[in-house]
């Protein structure tokens, strides 16, 4: 019988990745709903290919020219409120791929339409780990990462006991700028940035993986997907990106997933998990490659070192964390703060929640902090 799959930000990186992974496997998988933002280009190209009966979009425009033109569509939702309606159709997997914050009450509606949560957007796990956990285990929902370096881990759990986990290593590309002075990398410019040696993604965390941001993110992502402690969590630099990430359990061995750097991959193992269907992607050749490995520098790139910092503090610091990046990021590829200004910013503003801290936050409390560090944000610059 064929999975039912909805995907929340089909016309993005992920999405895309996502529809090309698909278009493999119609027989299998179906794509029975999905959401865009304002690419309403991409989306027609979706619907050109796959007859989904539910769309939505942040304009109400677009979908509604679409149901013009595409009779198979049943039913269109617009807006925030429009895409948390779609997040809530039934359907056996969820992939989300939305960027940012943003995707933190779609996320939290798919656990009562699906069964799996194909899940790429690390930010709301970043602001609400806890929650989702605790959603988790009440719904019975599977959380499969689609990250690769969480994929691989994922990966290199299967089959073995939790106690025995020594270390979980996250491998880190080291951005555009790893080998940059300190005195060069004020100099950085957004569209230095965009130019990933590796992956191909969408501009926001780009960006972060050039500031390491990205490896921030992923570290409290681990720690709360994998319930490991943060002292259990370690990043190396490895420039190839074909190892993805490392576990190491107590008898010092080490497991690792590796594969060409394609995010085809983690998806579809996400989407057939425990199945290991036909290849999408090329085969990884073993010849004539050198795999390095290095620690990364904290002082060239302190987010790292603050995601560490928000994540000891606990509570609402990491949502500060991510809203201030979040924010900096907007704000250096509007050109309106520099490179270096980012994990300042960052800092800024985690200084001062450091009394407000709320230790175990509900939902809308972490929705409140979210919004007023952006207000904070937007009312300096
Ligand atoms: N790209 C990767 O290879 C990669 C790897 C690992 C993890 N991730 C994570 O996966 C997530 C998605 O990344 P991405 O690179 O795919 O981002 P992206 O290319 O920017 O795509 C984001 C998608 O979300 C939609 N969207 C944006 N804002 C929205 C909003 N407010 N409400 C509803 N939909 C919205 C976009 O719609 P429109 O484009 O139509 O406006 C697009 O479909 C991020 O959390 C990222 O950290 C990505």
């Amino acid at each position: 019988m064929k999975k039912i799959v909805k995907i929340l930000g089909a016309t993005g990186s992920i999405g895309k990745n996502s529809i090309d992974v698909m278009k493999n496997f119609t027989n299998r998988l179906e794509l029975y709903a999905f959401s865009f933002g304002y690419n309403v280009r991409e989306a027609e190209e979706i619907l050109k290919r796959f007859s989904s009966p539910y769309i939505a979009s942040l304009k109400k425009e677009d979908v509604l020219y679409l149901k013009k033109k595409y009779s198979f569509i049943k039913e269109v939702f617009w807006g925030d409120e429009g895409i948390k309606e779609l997040a809530q159709i039934d359907t056996d997997i969820t992939v989300m791929g939305i960027s940012g914050a943003e995707a933190i009450i779609p996320t939290m509606k798919a656990f009562d339409s699906s069964k799996r949560i194909a899940l790429a957007n690390k930010e709301s796990i970043v602001m609400a780990g806890p929650i989702i956990n605790r959603l988790k285990r009440e719904k019975g929902v599977e959380i499969i990462p689609v990250d690769s370096e969480h994929s691989a881990i994922f990966q290199s759990l299967v089959g073995e006991r939790r106690e025995d986990i020594k270390k979980i290593i996250l491998t880190a590309s080291g951005g555009p700028f790893r080998n940059l002075s300190k005195e060069k990398l004020k100099y950085v410019r957004p569209e230095d940035a965009l130019r990933h040696p590796v992956w191909h993604m969408g501009k926001k965390v780009t960006i972060d993986s050039s500031t390491l941001a990205n490896k921030g993110l992923e570290i409290i992502e681990a720690v709360y997907l994998f319930e490991v402690s943060l002292s259990m969590v370690d990043v190396v630099i490895h420039p190839q990106s074909i190892v993805h990430s490392l576990v190491e359990f107590n008898d010092h061995s080490i497991k690792a997933q590796l594969g060409v750097p394609d995010m085809r991959l983690p998806i579809q193992y996400a989407l057939f998990y425990p199945e290991r269907t036909d290849a999408v992607v090329r085969p990884l050749s073993l010849f004539n490659r050198t795999l390095e490995f290095y620690p990364p520098d904290p002082d060239r790139f302190p987010a790292l070192s603050l995601a560490k910092e928000a994540l000891m503090f606990g509570g609402t610091m990491t949502t500060v964390y991510n809203r201030a990046n979040e924010e900096a990021v907007r704000l250096f590829l509007d050109k309106k703060i520099s490179f270096i200004d980012i994990p300042k910013l960052i800092e800024k503003e985690m200084e001062m929640h450091k009394n407000e801290i709320i230790v175990a936050p509900t939902l809308s409390e972490i929705l409140e902090v979210d919004r007023k560090v952006k207000r904070n944000i937007m009312n300096q610059i």
